[in-house]
């Protein structure tokens, strides 16, 4: 949008326009603005160096987060290029693991409306309701219905915070143009009976429906997405487990849709086993694997690994048979009655047990993953029995946020020993431990969905497919440099998390090409096509259109 469509007023209090007290003298005289901003003219740097100040005041981390959100309404190019500064300090605050508190707390904190709330008692009249959006390019819908927030459950309305924050990961971490995002909040309810009776609760105050009735809204919100916006594409998140992989399966084929905590969580976890299986000198598919929880991140880790062992030559049945999944239930074995659809291939024939450590002992598996939402549920005997079995046991403890990580990197590295190679799914400081350091890695999706994001942008892909997933995977994989292997980091560091992306999202953009799915013309050189697609957090130059304008 040009700068000098808005004047004055108008023009400060658009976030996307505004640059506060970096307006030049000619822009401040063309654009209406003498007197309504400070007499100075500061750079950007300076700007950041005002954030910087103000955020080193604030006494916690969920403080910092609504001072940034605060930026964000005010300063979307200030915001951004805060984040952008120190993707390792910031992306903690806007994402993991202050999300979760800030979800916990969203009808308490909000400030202001971001994104669209889509009621179901606005059934039948969906249309109506998208197009009072008022970008009419948008290319990525994040959407939550609250059913499943990060390890939390059901948080209704307050879940909203969470395709806020993942939208900012397009722009923060693989550069994806704000303007083009749009979060949003499916409201069919909440059976959180606190936030039901909290005065301050954003939602509707009432029981989540049947399946069969939030379905028919969830079609009809996307296909008139589909109507509405023929570009975009709908990224699911967090919804309950069951939901998300039945909600996926209804569209993919026909939409150019994804589910983050599917295939994005798949997608990252697989990197890090890629590297896993690089420091140990194996292949993917020598490997055993034993997860604790068969969600929805689950299944689509073990459907994702198993395609990508059917890569290296194995049969999909001789993949799935390497592949063990143990729930709240026991075991998945022959004899459950419990089961649903999609957690049938990776039952086996075995006794039921309801004991991990037993399951392991019997088993055997190279690789425990845990996706179980319960913190602490690697115990010192499931670390001891792991790291019997196996020279250099594969812990991956991926629940989140941090309280509910299955074990610590410093328990993990402790009870093994040294000898485990761990990741969890939030950030934990490097472990000291009898004069070595440990650096365990973030299998955090931020690696993997910006840049699949990314790459879907620039190619205008029409469909998300998982081959994409398992291409970024080994990108991702790739990018480690081989000294930190050697310390047992199993992903790139965040502080180069942006070019990480733009390399990764190369690399998925030429699959979306030679798959025959891009809407756009192929380019020659990858790289240089996705640079030119990054957005860069710096105010457009407004003297020039201004003095026209004027
Ligand atoms: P979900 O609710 O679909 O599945 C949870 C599974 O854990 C179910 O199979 C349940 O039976 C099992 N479970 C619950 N309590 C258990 C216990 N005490 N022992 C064994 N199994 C137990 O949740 P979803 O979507 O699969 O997510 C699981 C976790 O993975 C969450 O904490 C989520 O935050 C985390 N996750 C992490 C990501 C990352 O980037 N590291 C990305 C996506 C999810």
């Amino acid at each position: 949008m040009a700068i000098n469509s808005k004047r004055g007023i108008e023009l400060l209090h658009d976030p996307a326009l505004n640059k506060s007290t970096t307006f030049s003298e000619a822009e401040k005289q063309a654009l209406g603005l003498v007197g309504m901003v400070p007499e100075v003219t500061e750079d950007e740097d300076l700007q950041l160096r005002r954030v910087n100040l103000q955020l080193a005041q604030k006494p916690t981390d969920l403080e910092r987060y609504i001072y940034l959100m605060n930026l964000l309404d005010h300063n979307e190019t200030l915001f951004y290029r805060t984040v952008m500064s120190d993707p390792a300090r910031f992306l903690p605050i806007v994402y993991d693991p202050t999300i979760g508190e800030a979800c916990l707390k969203f009808g308490h904190i909000y400030r202001q409306p971001r994104g669209m709330y889509l009621s179901i008692t606005r059934r039948g009249k969906v249309r109506d309701v998208l197009k009072n959006w008022p970008q009419k390019d948008v290319r990525f819908i994040c959407v939550t219905d609250g059913g499943r927030i990060l390890g939390l459950g059901d948080l209704g309305a307050n879940g909203m915070g969470i395709p806020i924050g993942k939208l900012q990961l397009y722009t923060a971490c693989a550069g994806v143009p704000p303007q083009f995002l749009l979060p949003m909040y499916l409201d069919a309810g909440t059976n959180n009976e606190q936030y039901l009776h909290d005065p301050l609760y954003l939602g509707l105050r009432r029981a989540r429906p049947s399946t069969e009735e939030l379905y028919s809204f969830v079609d009809e919100f996307v296909e008139t997405v589909q109507e509405l916006f023929p570009k975009c594409c709908i990224h699911f998140e967090d919804w309950t487990g069951v939901d998300a992989v039945h909600l996926l399966q209804r569209y993919r084929d026909k939409y150019c849709v994804y589910n983050d905590d599917v295939q994005g969580t798949a997608g990252i976890v697989l990197a890090g086993m890629i590297n896993a299986a690089k420091i140990k000198g194996t292949k993917l598919s020598d490997e055993r694997y034993l997860f604790l929880g068969a969600g929805s991140a689950g299944i689509g880790l073990a459907n994702l690994l198993c395609s990508a062992m059917v890569g290296e030559g194995l049969t999909r049945n001789q993949a799935q048979a390497r592949v063990y999944m143990f729930d709240i239930n026991g075991l998945l074995e022959d004899t459950r009655k419990d089961l649903v659809d999609f957690q049938k291939p990776y039952v086996h024939k075995h006794a039921p047990t309801r004991d991990f450590v037993a399951a392991i002992e019997t088993i055997k598996p190279t690789t425990i993953i845990g996706v179980s939402t319960v913190g602490g549920t690697f115990t010192q005997k499931v670390i001891e029995a792991m790291s019997r079995i196996n020279e250099r046991p594969v812990v991956l403890a991926l629940s989140n946020p941090t309280e509910h990580a299955e074990c610590t990197p410093e328990q993990a590295y402790t009870w093994s020993k040294g000898k485990a190679i761990y990741a969890a799914g939030v950030q934990f400081p490097p472990v000291h431990l009898n004069g070595q350091t440990f650096l365990p890695g973030q299998a955090n999706n931020f690696y993997i969905f910006p840049a699949i994001g990314m790459a879907v942008f620039a190619t205008q892909a029409s469909r998300v497919t998982d081959e994409m997933f398992i291409e970024a995977a080994r990108a991702v994989a790739d990018q480690v440099p081989s000294e930190l292997l050697k310390q047992g980091l199993l992903y790139p560091l965040q502080s180069n998390i942006l070019e990480t992306e733009i390399q990764t999202a190369a690399r998925v953009a030429k699959l979306v090409f030679d798959s025959g799915l891009a809407r756009v013309k192929q380019p020659a050189d990858m790289v240089a096509f996705i640079r030119q697609h990054v957005y860069k957090p710096e105010y457009k130059p407004a003297a020039a259109q201004a003095s026209t304008a004027a």
